[in-house]
């Protein structure tokens, strides 16, 4: 099996189940253009964010590390009406071009995007005392998993989801002994989850046109 056959694949399952879309399109094109790096959520992963924001019935949502807006509009397409998201970029060109994307979708008015480090945006938000996020998606720089998810506890209530992007790092996460500071940040993560007793956890792998990496999707407990 090969990385070739995983992405034909999800290119059948993407014609079959996931409808076209100009915008979504226009957005990974823009991107592209802009040279930004596509490591965007492939489009049948989006609308998996999509669904669970739908089960979730989310009013209010929080993403990690926004890029060119891809997954951001997935998800804020499925905010209830009222909704709203908020998403956290570190650099001020991913930010700008998410920005122009994110309106170009026709969702611009329901999603904020805040520019800096999440580590530094992360307390702000919890500063003001806001009404807890109903799903939040970390898919920001790996080696702060640990803290994003630890924030991301302190901003849910009972029910809220976690999901997590690349837990699995083509199975380096299994190497205890690797030298990649993103496998071992993953690796943090599994660690903190370990007997906490506060979240439902699961991880799922995941392979297509990004590689082989995976899921980590949290329930908040009572
Ligand atoms: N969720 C996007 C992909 C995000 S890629 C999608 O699926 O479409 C990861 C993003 O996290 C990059 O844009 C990167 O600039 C940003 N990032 C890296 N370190 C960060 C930090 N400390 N705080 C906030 N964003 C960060
Ligand atoms: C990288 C980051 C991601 O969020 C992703 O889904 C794939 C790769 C990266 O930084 O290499
Ligand atoms: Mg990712």
């Amino acid at each position: 099996m090969t990385e070739e056959l995983w992405s034909n694949v999800e290119r059948y399952i993407s014609d079959t189940l996931v409808q076209p879309d100009r915008a979504l399109d226009a957005a990974l094109a823009a991107s592209d253009a802009a040279g930004l790096p596509s490591i965007n959520v492939s489009p049948n992963q989006g609308k998996l964010l999509h669904m669970l924001a739908l089960i979730a019935g989310a009013q209010r949502i929080l993403e990690i590390g926004t890029l060119g807006g891809y997954s951001t509009i997935w998800l804020a397409r499925a905010l209830l009406s009222g909704g709203r998201l908020i998403t956290l970029e570190a650099d001020k060109k991913h930010a700008e071009l998410a920005r122009r994307n994110i309106d170009a979708a026709g969702v611009g008015s329901l999603v904020e995007i805040q520019v800096g480090s999440a580590l530094e945006t992360l307390p702000k938000i919890a500063a003001a005392s806001p009404d807890p996020f109903d799903l939040i998606f970390i898919d920001a720089d790996k080696t702060n998993t640990v803290p994003y998810f630890d924030w991301s506890l302190k901003l849910s209530r009972p029910g809220s989801i976690i999901v997590v992007d690349n837990v699995v790092r083509k199975g380096a996460v299994i190497d205890a002994k690797s030298t990649d500071k993103d496998v071992q940040g993953m690796r943090r993560f599994y660690d903190r989850l370990t007997n906490e007793p506060r979240v439902l956890v699961t991880a799922i792998q995941t392979v297509g046109s990004k590689g082989y990496d995976g899921f980590a999707i949290a329930i908040v407990k009572a």
